[in-house]
């Protein structure tokens, strides 16, 4: 970046005026100007500008800067970001970080022509009087309807074609924005007989539609731009644009599925809600958000989705990003049939409101929906759940979290054993005491599994002390899993090929054990633990592994060797796997950590510290 653009968008740009046109008074007092600082609450005002020199400074709340700043604090802007809004008001062109400018004039080209696509779509609803009572029969006002840009794509294949033919427009540039397609009888219009919803840039460019048939068997029901050079779909939010002032205010931003979801929870003063274009939301997406957070409060994202959908599934999966984003997610959950425009029309805004606020955080509605899952007054269905709880609250990221929600499962525990066993504390007693020992156990042993891969694994130059008794808990805990199914289920449930430092063993771990701790190849079993014929599959592969030629040898001379072996042996060994993977993570983080990268508030340097405090003494013992 030529840092010339930036001293002269600095010593050109009019802060005073800036300011002014985001609605801020200011009024001259002396040289400078002063006024109410928009940044926090106050009666009187203490916000100076000094236009002059270019820069502002609030004596309440300590802001300050200058207007790149100003568009970072004020709108959650990126440098480059509020560069291009600050050299576009004053006529020049600023050039993005390793753009050609031939890749820029593309980009240009794409927009202009997205731009008057946009125009051209608006400009037809207006005279399709068909669709504006379609829309105004699903509650959108002239208003809405106006601040949404909505439009409608007309039938015939060529209506925006000769339009564009009309004013001159480069088809080629249309075809790259994906407005046009080439089909069998030549060039025709992308979108057909559509409502559009045009989809928005942060800074309120329509950069891409989404078209919604209005034909109840129409397939797609949403056709969308797909990717140009001016759209990402993967870290776009619909709405953003509009959005961002409430999200600022609120402190969190609500997601929702459908166009039509934010554009009814908008008209009905919710205002702080986007939604990510029928994809799961992704990190980009998190990345986005996070700059509207307050100072360095972490982002806060509710989520409400319907909760059958495949969406909701994504954010579930998606857990352990938005902790490690520092993204605070909360999911409001609604009525069965409900989504969030239907619920707003029969209940009001404030209903919703009421709703978003009750939103619970991701892991507690995960806990609540397992618990559903089960039924817990049958006791065998008891271990399973508290199997699968206590993996969902291992795969959380930091250890406090951990610990503080290990906490909440074993209140729960205490509830939901005296329930179990009304009337015979002893017994209650014991479940009690043998589920909290599985859970500690779990969470014990998954967490070091997530932890994961070994940075370093110790694979070369034999015979070192630590070395072979690694080599030696490796070689146990397969000998056991080749001989008892059940050793084979509790190895699995605890290590996974990834553990094994020994190249020779760590390929046959990979066949018996895959890379997610399950028995078996390594597919994923969403539920449950005991699935019929599996144990009769780990045979079969295990049979499979001893004819294989590659492998044969070793295993036929891990099964010769008779050394006896027990429970409490096997569990030293897989101790020590453990043990071992975690310190490589641990090593691995200490390099992040010298290389100046875990900043504070990275959950990844809490769970050094952590990890450094719990290790650290172990560990000079033992190297
Ligand atoms: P919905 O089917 O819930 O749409 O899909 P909606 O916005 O609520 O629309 P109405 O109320 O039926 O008119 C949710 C979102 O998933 C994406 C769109 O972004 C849509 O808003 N989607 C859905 C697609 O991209 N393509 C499709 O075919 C369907
Ligand atoms: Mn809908």
């Amino acid at each position: 970046m030529a840092d010339d653009i930036v001293s002269e968008i600095k010593l050109r740009t009019d802060l005073v005026e800036l300011i002014q046109s985001y609605g801020i008074q200011l009024r001259r007092s002396g040289r400078t100007h002063k006024g109410l600082c928009p940044f926090h609450g106050e009666k009187t005002p203490s916000f100076h500008v000094d236009g002059e020199r270019g820069f502002y400074k609030c004596y309440g709340c300590g802001k300050g800067g200058d207007c790149f700043s100003f568009l970072r604090d004020k709108e959650g802007l990126s440098f480059p970001e509020a560069g291009e809004i600050l050299a576009r008001r004053l006529g020049l062109e600023w050039q993005r970080k390793g753009e050609s400018p031939e890749v820029r004039s593309e980009r240009q080209r794409v927009q202009d022509v997205t731009v008057l696509a946009e125009r051209f779509f608006r400009e037809r609803l207006m005279h399709a009087p068909g669709v504006l009572r379609y829309l105004e029969e699903r509650g959108l006002s002239r208003e809405t309807i106006e601040q949404f840009g909505l439009g409608y794509a007309p039938p015939g294949y060529e209506a925006l074609l000769s339009w564009f033919r009309q004013q001159k427009v480069s088809l080629e540039d249309a075809l790259t924005a994906d407005l046009l397609i080439k089909g069998e009888h030549g060039l025709r219009d992308r979108f057909v007989d559509r409502v559009m919803f045009p989809i928005h840039d942060l800074e309120g460019r329509p950069v891409a539609f989404g078209g919604r048939t209005l034909r109840p068997d129409g397939i797609p029901k949403y056709l969308n731009t797909a990717g140009t050079p001016i759209f990402e779909k993967g870290r776009t939010l619909y709405a953003l644009h509009l959005a961002r002032p409430a999200i600022v205010e609120a402190g969190f931003a609500v997601a929702v599925e459908g166009y039509m979801d934010v554009i009814a929870l908008h008209q009905a003063g919710i205002a702080n809600t986007v939604a990510s274009l029928g994809t799961a939301i992704t990190e980009k997406h998190v990345e986005i958000l996070r700059r509207f957070r307050k100072g360095d409060a972490e982002s806060e994202l509710v989520i409400c989705y319907d909760g059958d959908s495949a969406g909701m599934r994504a954010v579930e999966r998606a857990g352990p990003m938005f902790e490690e984003a520092g993204c605070n997610v909360r999911i409001a959950v609604l009525p069965e049939g409900d989504d969030p425009d239907t619920f707003v029309k029969k209940h009001g805004a404030d209903a919703l409101r009421a709703l978003l606020n009750r939103a619970q955080p991701l892991l507690d509605y995960e806990l609540n929906r397992l618990r559903s899952r089960y039924n817990l007054s049958d006791p065998s269905a008891r271990l399973p759940f508290i199997r699968e709880a206590a993996r969902l609250v291992a795969r959380s990221g930091s250890s406090l979290v951990r610990q503080e929600y290990a906490g909440r499962l074993t209140r729960l525990l205490e509830r939901l054993a005296n329930e179990w066993f009304p009337g015979d504390p002893h017994q209650a007693m014991q479940a009690r005491s043998a589920l909290t020992q599985e859970i500690n156990r779990l969470l014990r042993n998954d967490g070091a599994a997530r932890r994961g891969t070994p940075a370093t694994p110790v694979s070369s130059g034999a015979g070192t002390g630590l070395k072979s008794a690694r080599a030696h808990a490796e070689r146990y805990v397969l000998r056991a899993v080749l001989t008892e199914y059940r050793w084979a289920e509790t190895v699995a449930s605890r290590v996974s090929a990834e553990h094994f430092a020994e190249e020779s063993l760590r390929g046959i771990a990979e066949d018996l054990l895959g890379h997610n701790g399950s028995v078996g190849d390594g597919s994923q079993h969403e539920d449950g633990w005991e699935e019929d014929g599996e144990a009769q599959d780990f045979w079969t592969r295990v049979e499979r592994l001893k004819n294989d030629p590659a492998r044969a040898e070793q295993v036929s001379e891990l099964l010769m060797d008779e050394a006896p072996l027990s429970d409490d042996g096997l569990e030293a060994c897989l101790q020590k796997l453990e043990h071992a993977a975690t310190v490589a993570h641990l090593q691995e983080l200490r390099q992040l950590y010298e290389a100046g990268e875990l900043a504070p508030g990275d959950p990844r340097l809490d769970e050094y510290l952590q990890l450094r405090k719990e290790l650290g003494g172990r560990q000079k013992r033992e190297d």
